[in-house]
């Protein structure tokens, strides 16, 4: 079978009967590969782009990528010591850690509980959102410590994952809800007074001394136990990066007169990139779920990327080829299951790439469980194939962002952190990239397969925990010796 495109990595067997498909399956299936398969030539251009938008971020007038300062102005030693609270408010999970960073380098001890996020929280009411992150904090305090009322203010950092306008470590101006968020009246504000206002009425001694974003979180967990960690990222329900610029590149903090070679965390925010559609190759399927999602316009790359859409993704392909093909996808079967929004999670493409026998018949029974239908064998090769193209796109792009970032940077060779639901879980996601960093970048073909890529994107160190904490203690170290850039309140630093 003559595929488009580059060759992807084994992933298992199933879709060699494709031939056999009736000639409009066939059909479909080509059409598919043309929209979703992503050339080297073309990941090159995307990079080009990419790299010019991450250094218009930086500039005065802004372009679409946020390249938010975080005040994050150092990187881990591994020395780093002290207690710290880190609260994780994911796109899907809360987490509350305590963490101790110990004597012994690069070595850490955590205890943590994790909340499920109410679905209904995350299009609901401002104060119900922080009443509920502030009971969770509460319940964790009380547990570990006794009675919260009684003690001192544990200093915390928390992990809040969207894009904030930071003109201070401990401040965090919601620039959109992104990951289907959507909760009025907190876009355009500092969240922190919110959420503090929360934890006051229920008597949480709480100082917050860092606002972080995972990725910041990431790559400083990271760099905690490995000097060659230059980026991270997260790829999981939304996708970002950050790395430590120098200020002199930074044309947006020059009238702060900060020396030029101190050293700033930029979380990318490059889920926005190419907002204005220049070169990203979108299909008539991104199309339909940016129009349909809270905030449309915005995260364009996300949307193509991210673990909130891979599902959706496939699922608007599935009810397309159903309703208005050749190929009556489907034909005579009740998918009434199929067409409800946002019902299939990326989980259920990874179980469809997951299925490694010849008659596809795990994703038969995925399919008859889970949505009432029975795909023929033949239906069943394009689904694998759909999976496929869209968990290969999401890999490939994803590759562009870390290319750019390297490229902007000049890393010849550097390890990248990487966490987050679709990198540790989606099949073949790790491969993927790299293959397409590869070519990106033109590297050589290796000569020994175990030896490592110049450019490599490893698993993380726990980023909104350990990540967190270190924040917080490289931020309380500073201000102890007399930097004070980017410090909202002072008082909480004693
Ligand atoms: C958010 C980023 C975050 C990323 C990964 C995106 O939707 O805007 O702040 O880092 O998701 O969680």
């Amino acid at each position: 079978m003559m595929r488009l495109g580059p060759k992807a990595p084994p992933s298992g067997k199933g879709t060699g009967s494709l031939t056999d498909a009736p000639k409009d399956l066939l059909k479909e299936t080509r059409h598919l590969e043309e929209l979703f398969t992503i050339d080297t030539p073309k990941l090159k251009e995307i990079t080009h782009h990419f790299v010019n938008e991450l250094t218009k971020g930086l500039s005065v007038e802004g372009g679409s990528i946020p390249m938010n300062p975080t005040w994050v102005m150092s990187r881990p030693t591994g020395h780093e010591t002290g207690t710290f609270l880190a609260l994780d408010m994911g796109g899907t999970n809360l987490r509350v850690c305590q963490v101790t960073l110990t004597e012994q380098k690069s070595e850490f001890d955590i205890i943590q509980s994790k909340y499920r996020l109410p679905e209904e929280l995350k299009t609901g009411v401002a104060e119900e959102l922080w009443g509920y992150i502030a009971d969770c904090l509460q319940q964790f305090i009380e547990t570990h410590h006794g009675d919260a009322s009684k003690m001192g203010k544990h200093p915390l950092g928390f992990t809040f994952s969207y894009p904030a306008t930071q003109n201070y470590i401990d401040e965090g101006i919601l620039q959109r809800w992104t990951k289907g968020f959507d909760i009025a009246g907190v876009e355009g504000r500092n969240v922190v007074p919110m959420f503090e206002a929360a934890l006051k009425q229920r008597g949480v001694p709480i100082k917050l001394t860092a606002l972080i974003n995972d990725t910041t979180g990431t790559l400083v967990a990271s760099a905690y136990t490995d000097p060659k960690m230059m980026i991270g990222c997260i790829f999981g329900t939304g996708c970002n990066a950050a790395y430590m610029e120098d200020c002199g590149s930074i044309p947006k903090l020059a009238h702060l007169n900060l020396p030029p070679d101190t050293p700033m965390g930029i979380n990318c925010e490059w889920g926005a990139f190419d907002n204005e559609g220049k070169v990203l190759p979108r299909t008539p399927y991104d199309a339909a779920i940016d129009k349909d999602s809270p905030r449309p316009g915005q995260q364009a790359f996300e949307k193509m990327i991210a673990g909130l859409y891979l599902g959706e993704i496939f699922r608007l392909i599935m009810v397309d080829l159903h309703d208005n093909s050749d190929a009556h996808l489907f034909a005579g079967q009740d998918i009434s299951k199929l067409r409800k929004p946002y019902s299939l999670d990326s989980s259920f493409l990874s179980a469809i790439e997951e299925d490694t026998l010849e008659d596809l018949s795990e994703t038969l029974d995925l399919f008859q469980t889970k949505l009432n239908i029975s795909p023929s064998r033949a239906e069943l090769g394009l689904i694998r194939r759909a999976a496929e193209l869209i968990g290969t796109r999401a890999a490939r792009l994803s590759a562009c962002g870390v290319a750019a970032i390297s490229i902007k940077k000049g890393y010849q060779s550097c390890h990248v952190g990487a966490d987050g639901s679709v990198f540790n879980k989606y099949p073949h996601f790790k491969a993927r990239g790299a293959q397409a960093l590869r070519q990106i970048l033109d590297w050589p073909d290796k000569a020994d397969p175990k030896e490592e890529d110049p450019i490599e994107i490893l698993a993380a160190e726990d980023g909104s925990g350990v990540g967190a904490a270190l924040i917080a203690a490289l931020t309380l170290r500073r201000v102890k010796d007399g930097n004070m850039h980017g410090i909202l309140h002072p008082e909480n630093f004693k």
